[in-house]
């Protein structure tokens, strides 16, 4: 390990270490613009020169482009290497338009930074600057190419990083242009991060555009909601109005970056139908009444029917506050326990992941990234996951093989190894591949010994071509060390989460390094197995609805209208109840039903919002903003405002947990029962693997890794899958990256770059149908028809359509999200 001196310090770093990474670990700054920790060095700014005194490399020098050193001096404060920066910001400065008072980056501009402390206050250049045209490049991002150092972050990271190429770099030295061919939207589902990345004002955010500097902002750490991932994110949020979102680096998550649907999804925090105001019956009340109204009405119901009567339906877009406090209450009152699953199978599936994943089996995502051999099975990353995609692309950039088994055409931003294989058989294709991945001799002796994860001979249902893929792949995991797979569990087939443990495991004794991740269907679906892991014994609530054996419905924070499937079906369940709480934020279908309906905060406002990501990591969020209806939608948007108001218009809502709670005791209070411990007590109380890890309480900031509950497996009655017949074909619904979530659906701002609705299907399979690849398809659900445009690629399996929706689309006229459907029932549409 190399050892070297820094500005009188020493220090030992790793081998490859640059000098600027190592002045960082003694707590010095070297000054910097194209150097960046997740793109690397490259040498184009000259702005990080540092004097090298003693050792192989003398004089001045970049720090980021030389590899500390044994026995190396440096210093980086030595007069001539501050001469030498300060010319080079005066130099950067030249062309610079001197436009900070309308920059939207002023006050959070590295450029800025640098040109104070490096001295340059007074310009000399008096010629002309050298100017560029601005491009639009769509809602999201700003473009001001004038403010350009030609840092190279962009090109880097847009390419390099995110591998796409509708951005680059045109033309040469000083004419260098950061842009497209010609206007037009950024297509990466990432292009979000230039803004981060430009140490300038190049790259902005435009929705935000001219709303706020960095110092007027009230700024807080936060996680974003909108996939299992948990990227760790900072709010920017103003006059009551979230206004902005920037990743927040967290390495163990999300590294640098986040997604656009995280970045920009966020609006349906200011939404201008949102409920803010408490109602009975349909008419408006204060918050406190509606609360002891649901409170009686639910205590009728439950004294005339039975506590089994009353149900509760929570969602994994809940904080675990909020899911604690509401299967705290079930069990208090005596009423089944809380679902926050409305789909049994899905439940099942959630849980034997969340049950099966030991923290020492979990891969984090940063050890995603550095795995030698990743294979997905059952995920469409874009769509379920968008940073898992280019969490994978770090890992392809390394050399890893990375491989997909998935039926549906998977768009990823690197060439990947996709065996669409159907759904039916990646149960099948799974095993059969780590199988291939021994010796001859070694399997017969792997199958003897799990016999419970090599079924004999079900491999027979594969075909030709598909063996010889699934070999191929073997062929890379067996010489892999640091293999990590990575499951679905939305779609996939009943068995895969508990068979991935088992492989995983196996791997494991067979002395690799492998990890497992999976991912979940919501941002707190890990929390609600935690809060509820006997979900899976309380029975199919849509059932017990129909059945009239519930009779009143608490929906927190949860909206079945958006999610199920067979919408008629549940419209109809919900019509039959005689009550109908519902506690929300957003403005639901559902919440309309509601007989009574009581407002909630959201993520960027409440004290106390905590999400388990899908490895078991607990993140909070803190509030960012105050309560209340944004100062732009009142007084008619006009500020500052003409009317003084005593209270904060809108400024009624609570945090789920709060109302929760406030409804227990309101309850509980005509039973008299004694008073009531804290969540997190309760909940280590009923989980004792908890116990430990809250033991020095739930940190503030940070986060905690948590452990894995007992393993226990439920049995589901439909773990087998259907075949597809040859006169059939099975249907998946899949929403589009954008918006993608229920959450990001209510931002306005993703309308317009909102994914087209369309049905996907193989080239050929579109010829047997009859369907022109550019036309339309009229699409028999069984309930309703769709007309959609047809989308055919080489990469789907041939005997599988997946119906990717938009916000408008109405796909919810089937039973389930996959469906297997006769060839008539694709006919060929006359519009699209
Ligand atoms: Fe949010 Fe998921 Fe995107 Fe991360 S990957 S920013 S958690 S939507
Ligand atoms: Fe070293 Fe730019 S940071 S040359």
């Amino acid at each position: 390990m190399p050892r070297l001196t820094i500005d009188n310090q020493t220090i030992e770093v790793a081998k490859g270490t640059k000098v600027i990474q190592a002045a960082e670990q003694l707590g010095i700054y070297i000054p910097r613009f194209c150097y960046h920790e997740a793109l690397g060095s490259a040498g184009a700014c000259r702005m990080c020169a540092v004097m090298f005194l003693e050792g192989h490399v003398k004089g001045l020098n970049m720090s980021c482009m030389i590899e500390a050193a044994d026995g190396m001096v440096v210093s980086t404060d030595h007069p001539e290497a501050q001469r030498f920066r300060s010319r080079v910001i005066e130099w950067l400065m030249l062309n610079h338009p001197h436009d900070c008072p309308v920059c939207d980056e002023g006050g959070h501009c590295l450029l800025q930074d640098m040109t104070i402390s490096g001295g340059h206050g007074i310009r000399r250049y008096d010629g002309l600057k050298r100017t560029f045209h601005d491009q639009d490049l769509g809602p999201l991002v700003a473009h001001e190419m004038n403010r350009c150092i030609r840092c190279w972050r962009c090109r880097r990271f847009y390419q390099d990083h995110a591998g796409c190429y509708d951005l680059g770099a045109l033309q040469i030295g000083r004419r260098t242009y950061f842009g497209r061919q010609k206007n037009g939207r950024l297509q990466s589902p990432f292009a979000g991060n230039l803004i981060d990345l430009c140490p300038t004002g190049v790259f902005t955010d435009k929705p935000s555009r001219y709303q706020g500097r960095y110092w007027d902002f009230q700024r807080a750490d936060s996680v974003c909601p909108h996939c299992s991932l948990g990227c760790a994110v900072t709010v920017n949020a103003r006059y009551r109005q979230v206004v902005r979102l920037e990743a927040r680096p967290e390495p163990e998550v999300n590294g640098h970056f986040i997604c656009d649907r995280g970045r920009y999804g966020f609006g349906f925090a200011n939404h201008s139908m949102r409920p803010r105001r408490a109602r009975v019956d349909g008419k408006e009340t204060d918050v406190q009444q509606a609360l002891s109204q649901a409170a009686e009405r639910l205590r009728e119901i439950s004294v005339e029917y039975g506590p089994s009567s009353v149900a509760a339906l929570g969602s994994c877009r809940m904080s675990l506050e909020g899911q604690v406090a509401l299967e705290r209450l079930c069990q208090e009152q005596g009423w089944s326990g809380a679902r926050f699953f409305l789909e049994p199978d899905l439940a099942l599936r959630v849980q034997a992941a969340v049950r099966g994943l030991e923290p020492n089996l979990a891969a984090s995502a940063a050890g995603l990234a550095k795995a030698d051999f990743v294979l997905t099975v059952g995920v469409a990353p874009l769509a379920e996951a968008p940073m898992l995609a280019l969490l994978m692309r770090q890992a392809w950039r390394n050399g890893a093989m990375v491989a997909c088994l998935d039926p549906r055409p998977l768009n990823l931003p690197f060439p990947a190894n996709h065996l669409p294989l159907a759904c039916g058989l990646l149960d099948i294709g799974l095993p059969w591949l780590i199988k291939q991945s021994f010796w001859a001799k070694k399997r017969k002796q792997l199958e003897e010994s799990y016999s419970q994860l090599f079924a004999p001979a079900r491999e027979e249902v594969l075909q030709k071509k598909e063996l010889r893929e699934l070999k191929k792949i073997a062929r890379a995991l067996a010489k892999s060390q640091r293999p990590v797979l990575v499951c679905g569990t939305d779609f996939a087939p009943q068995e895969l989460p508990d068979m991935a443990v088992g492989l995983v495991r196996l791997l494991r004794e067979q002395g690799k390094e492998a990890g497992l991740s999976f991912i979940l269907p919501g941002a707190n679906a890990f929390g609600a197995v935690l809060t509820a892991p006997h979900e899976a014994r309380t029975g199919n609530l849509l059932e017990a609805m129909e059945q009239d054996e519930v009779k009143a419905l608490l929906l927190a924070e949860s909206d079945p209208l958006f999610n199920y499937p067979d919408r008629s079906r549940l419209e109809r369940a919900l019509d039959r109840l005689r009550l109908l709480v519902v506690l929300d934020h957003l403005p639901t279908p559902t919440a309309l039903k509601a007989k009574v309906f009581i407002p909630t905060t959201n993520l960027y406002e409440s004290p106390g919002a905590s999400l388990v990501n899908q490895e078991g990591r607990l993140q909070r969020a803190h509030p960012a903003c105050q309560v209340g209806e944004p100062l732009s939608q009142v007084n008619h948007g006009s500020h500052p405002p003409r009317r003084f108001p005593s209270a904060t218009p809108g400024g009624k809502p609570r945090p789920s947990f709060e109302l929760l709670d406030e409804l227990a005791r309101q309850l509980s209070s005509s039973s008299g029962q004694p008073s009531r411990a804290s969540g997190w007590e309760w909940l280590a109380q009923r989980q004792p693997s908890l116990a430990e890890a809250f033991s020095q309480g739930v940190p503030k900031y940070g986060h905690l890794l948590l452990p894995a509950l007992p393993a226990r497996r439920e049995i589901s009655e439909q773990a087998v899958a259907a075949p597809v017949g040859p006169q059939e074909i099975e249907l998946i619904v899949n929403p589009a990256f954008l918006p993608g979530e229920e959450m990001a659906c209510y931002s306005p701002v993703l309308d317009e770059v909102a994914g087209e609705s369309a049905l996907w299907l193989h080239q050929k399979t579109a010829e047997e149908l009859g369907l022109d690849p550019k036309g339309s398809v009229r699409l028999d659900l069984g309930q309703g028809e769709l007309v959609l445009p047809v989308r055919a690629c080489q990469d789907i399996h041939l005997r599988t359509a997946v119906l990717v929706y938009g916000v408008d689309t109405p796909w919810q006229q089937i039973r389930g999200r996959r469906e297997i459907l006769p060839l008539s029932a694709f006919q060929a549409g006359s519009e699209a």
